[in-house]
This record gives structure tokens, sequence and C-alpha cells, in this order.
């Protein structure tokens, strides 16, 4: 072949072919092992990935096919979740313990195996078995296909932005300690930038600069910064001094691009914003900070974390003069209008290239009360919750019991009996004014419930908040999906009324979603991924206290549609 037929033919297969194009298959290894860390002037060991905290970067193209070999060095129990990843009839590689593996024991290894189909942006990974996640957790950035660009001008420069949270004592003894007394756990000492507290935190400004976040730019550029909020408990209100930031995508889908001030980032959630540097070098640093939205009863971390967006000075001898450094104005504590109005503003792209499959008609619908209860405290004990009882929390008013096998598996070799039961209730059991005041009994029941979804069912779903110990706002976060937002409001959902406002358009399209305190959320989606599906509210606590409950998706008739058999090395009980 000459070269001009050649390339005509590389153009023709590649054209024919465009899924197997320039894919590839990327290996990991993930040692689990403890570290050393140095965070307010305080010494831990923590576990991490590979020794490094937060963790490594894990980095694959759409199409790509994705082994993560993890070998487990430390005394836990270990899991790891591919957060956001659909994980297309691969459930085996999802993550969460109990839920669709047994935990990666001492001394074991596990490959989790999935490839990444139709999803590009951010997301990240975490452990999923009690309170690791607070250390162990890492990004995952999709990039587009070799051949594809994004669509908007690509950026200079992508920075991943990881937000966590800090405690000085180990967070297993936090959560163990509040299981045990029924109290809420004692909340976290600081919040982090990739690790870091930064200036504002006692310990850190005693010139302890190596505990602060810098992003060192070039005036004039566009940097891309991957936001990721892997804290345990708090939603945060995230702002750059004097810069604005323009929000390009969520949970690894592109979104109709906006320009903000202030970001709103839930746990669980991801967002790229492209912040776009100064025309000229001035005369300043500008910090970056993040504080909680909190509209709880409860105490929570009232602190903020700080780094530093640093400009290279032209010339490269430093100036004598010192800089100035500009903060940003950061909403009050409990801004839920601003929250509103923000979440509102995400719209899915929804052109030819990135539609929006909405689901325009619905097979099944569901109601779900998701807040807090109370559980009695066990005869002879004395617990410290509401009441001398123990803090709870329920979806439906069910309190997710996780249980000692992993669902998965006793769904798919069809041992289920003393496992699970698949009569998790469709509406609350017992009405009541959801955001009025609160009934007298607050007490939850407690099991392990699924739902069954025939493969292929169209799926809306209304998340509503109570007012029970507080109305209070929850991120709701589902495995193995991404949900359409169709609609939100405050107040009790209105079934006659509220469905006339719904988006079916180009609703935004996510993992992880906010349930506005005292309101509510509507989301779609279409159930074509068979496996077990967790879904959890993404404060650590609120999951602790069985803020979860699971989906059971069945196979479709095709082979294509059909959860394949487990891998040899999948972890046992
Ligand atoms: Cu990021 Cu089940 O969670």
């Amino acid at each position: 072949m000459d070269s001009v037929r050649l390339s005509l033919f590389i153009v023709l297969v590649s054209s024919l072919l465009p899924q197997l194009a320039f894919c590839r298959t990327r290996h990991y290894t993930f040692n689990i092992v403890q570290q050393n860390v140095t965070r307010l002037c305080n010494t831990k060991s923590v576990i991490s990935v590979n020794g490094k905290f937060p963790g490594p970067r894990l980095v694959a193209r759409e199409g790509d096919q994705v082994l993560v070999r993890v070998v487990n060095h430390v005394k836990n129990n270990v899991s790891i979740h591919w957060h956001g990843i659909r994980q297309l009839r691969t459930g085996w590689a999802d993550g969460p313990a109990y839920i669709t593996q047994c935990p990666i024991q001492t001394g074991q290894t596990y490959t989790y195996n999935f490839t990444v189909t139709g999803q590009r942006g951010t997301l990240f990974y975490h452990a999923h078995i009690s309170w690791l996640r607070a250390t162990l957790h890492g990004p995952i950035i999709i990039l587009p296909r070799r051949n594809e660009s994004y669509p908007f001008k690509k950026p200079y420069k992508e920075v991943p932005i990881i937000f966590g949270e800090w405690w000085n004592v180990d967070p297993e003894a936090v959560i163990n300690q509040a299981l045990q007394t029924g109290n809420g756990p004692n909340v976290s000492d600081a919040y982090t930038i990739n690790g870091f507290p930064g200036p504002l935190y006692n310990c850190s400004s005693k010139g302890n600069s190596s505990d602060t976040f810098k992003l060192k730019v070039k005036p004039g550029k566009t940097y891309m910064l991957r936001l990721i909020n892997a804290a345990m408990n708090d939603e945060l209100f995230f702002s750059i001094a004097n810069h604005s930031l323009t929000i390009v995508e969520a949970d690894a889908v592109y979104v109709k691009p906006f320009v903000t001030r202030v970001v709103l980032i839930t746990p669980g959630q991801t967002t790229n914003v492209l912040l776009k540097t100064k025309s000229h070098y001035p005369n300043a640093t500008f910090l970056m900070a993040a504080r909680p939205y909190f509209t709880g009863q409860g105490t929570f971390d009232n602190s903020t974390v700080a780094g530093f967006l640093e400009y290279e000075h032209p010339s490269n001898h430093i100036s004598n003069t010192k800089k100035k450094v500009l903060r940003p104005n950061l909403p009050p504590i409990n801004a839920t209008g601003f929250v509103f109005n923000f979440t509102k503003k995400f719209r899915s792209l929804n052109n030819p290239k990135y539609m929006a499959n909405v689901p325009q008609t619905v097979d099944k619908q569901f109601y779900f009360t998701v807040g807090l209860g109370t559980s009695p405290c066990p005869q002879n004990a004395t617990c410290q919750g509401p009441n001398g009882t123990k803090f709870a929390a329920a979806v439906n008013n069910v309190s997710f019991a996780l249980p000692t096998t992993a669902l998965l598996q006793a769904y798919f070799f069809k041992n289920s009996n003393g496992v699970y039961t698949t009569d998790f209730p469709t509406n609350p059991p017992n009405p009541f004014n959801y955001t009025g005041t609160p009934p007298n009994n607050t007490r939850v029941s407690n099991g392990t419930h699924l739902v069954v979804l025939p493969f292929n069912t169209s799926v809306e779903l209304v998340l509503q908040d109570t007012s029970i110990l507080g109305a209070e706002s929850h991120p709701l976060h589902l495995h193995g999906y991404n949900f359409f937002v169709v609609g939100q409001g405050f107040g009790n959902y209105d079934p006659n009324k509220d469905p006339a406002n719904f988006n079916l358009v180009d609703p935004v399209e996510r993992n992880t979603i906010g349930v506005p305190a005292g309101g509510w959320v509507a989301i779609r989606f279409l159930a074509d991924n068979p496996g077990v599906w967790f879904m959890h509210c993404h404060f650590e606590v609120h999951m602790s206290w069985g803020l979860r409950m699971a989906w059971i998706v069945l196979d479709g008739p095709l082979t294509s549609q059909k959860l394949p058999p487990p891998p040899s090395d999948l972890p046992k009980c």
C-alpha cells in the first residue's frame, strides 16, 4: 500500500471501530500500607495507598480498561470503591464491603478490573469500609479518547484539588466510640486541600509552610482545577480571592459552562472548573479557601482550610516588597438559598455529541424519606444519644444493616436466605408531615431489605428530607449509575403539582446530589446495569448510622445484559 492508501485505510478502520481505536489497558498496583504523616504539629500513622496521602492519581482515557491490583499490608480489612465509575457488567469490581465483595483481608490481594465507558472528567477512589476513606482516597482522572478534545479550550495545565478532613486521632477510634455510646462522633480537627490544612490553623501559622498547598501559576493562562470533595461529613464552599471559576463538568459528565465566584461541593461530588489567571502579574497572593455549609443541629468542624494561588514573578528575582494576601468571601455557614440556586445552575450539555438521555416515561416510582432517627439503648448500657437513645439514620425509616457476607454473592449464587429480603418499602411506611413538626416517635427499624428492579426499568425516585432531629442536607450517592436530577424543592414533595415543573430536557447527570435541607429532589435513571447497587448518604456518619440501602438490578435476556460470574480472586468473608 502506498502511504495515501495506508492513511485512508487507517482513517476507515478507526472510524468503523471508534470503540476499539486507541484503547489500552492500564495496570496499577495499590499497596495498602501504614504511613507516618505530620499535620497540625501532630504525627500519626495513617492507612494509605503506596505511602501517599492523598493517594496517587489513577489516570485513564475514556474506553480504557483499568486493572488495579490491591495488596493489603495493614491489619484492617480493606476494600476500594471507584466512586462514579459506571461498572457496566463489572459489579464485582465496584468495591463497597459486604455489598459487592467481602473485604480484602490482611496479606490478601484482589484485582479490580473495569472499563471506563462513556465518561470523561474527574472521579475519585476511596476505601469503602468503616471510616478508612478518611486517609485512603485519591483522584481518578479520565481523559477524552486520544482522538477527541474537550468541548472547551484546552487548558494550559490541569491540577487536582482534593478536599479532605483530618483528625489528630485515629478516625477508626472516633467512629467506633460513637457507635458504642450512641452519640455523634467527634468532629475533625481540620479540613485539607491536597492533604494540607493551610495557614489558618494554629500550628500551621507558626511558620510551618510545609502544611500549606500552593498553586503556582503564570499570568494569562487557563488552568483546569479538578475539584474532589473527599471530606467525610461536610459539604464545602470553595472560592479563590479575586478570581472567578467556570464550571465545565460534574461527576465526569460535561455540563453547560457557567461562571461562579463560589463553588458548593458535597462529599462524593467532583467537578472540573476553569480558572483564568490575570493577564498581568499582580502584586498580591490570593488565598483559596474552603469551609463547611452546615444545616444540621449537631456540632461540626467550623474551621477553614486555605491554600495559596501564587503568580510566578515575570523576572526571575523575587521582589522585596511583601505582597499583600487577599482573602475570598465565602457564604454564611447555613446559606441554603445560595446552595439551592447554585445546584439549579447545573445543566447537561445535551447537544448531538453529548446527549442527555433522560428517561421520558417512568415504569416505577419510589418515594424515599432520608433523615435521622433513634434506636433504643441496649439493656444494662447507658447511651449518650437523644434522650438516652442511640443516634440512627434511615431511608423510609429502615436503618440498613450490613450483612456478614456480600450481597452480590448471595444474590448471584441464590443464597439470599438469612442474608437479605426484597421487601424494601416503596413509600414511607408511616406518612407524616416530613418537613413539619417531627413525630414523637423517632425510632427506626433495622434490617437488610432491598428493591428488585427488572432489567431496563425506568425509575423515578423522589428523595425527601425529614426534620426528625433537625432538617439537614444529605448528599445521596448511587453506585453503578448516573441519574438525572429532574426536580428539587423545599417542603414536602407534591406528586400532583411538582412533576409539572420537572426538567426532562437538559437536567444535570450525576452520581451524587444533595437532598435540600427541609426539601426534596427527584431523580430518574434507567436500570440497565445488572448487579447489586448501593445507595447511601455520603456523609460517613449518616452512612454508619444506617442511611443506606441497595437495589438489585436483574439480568436482561441477552448475554450482553447479564452479570458475568465473579473473578476467581474475589475475596472470601
Ligand atoms: Cu463514594 Cu458508596 O461511595
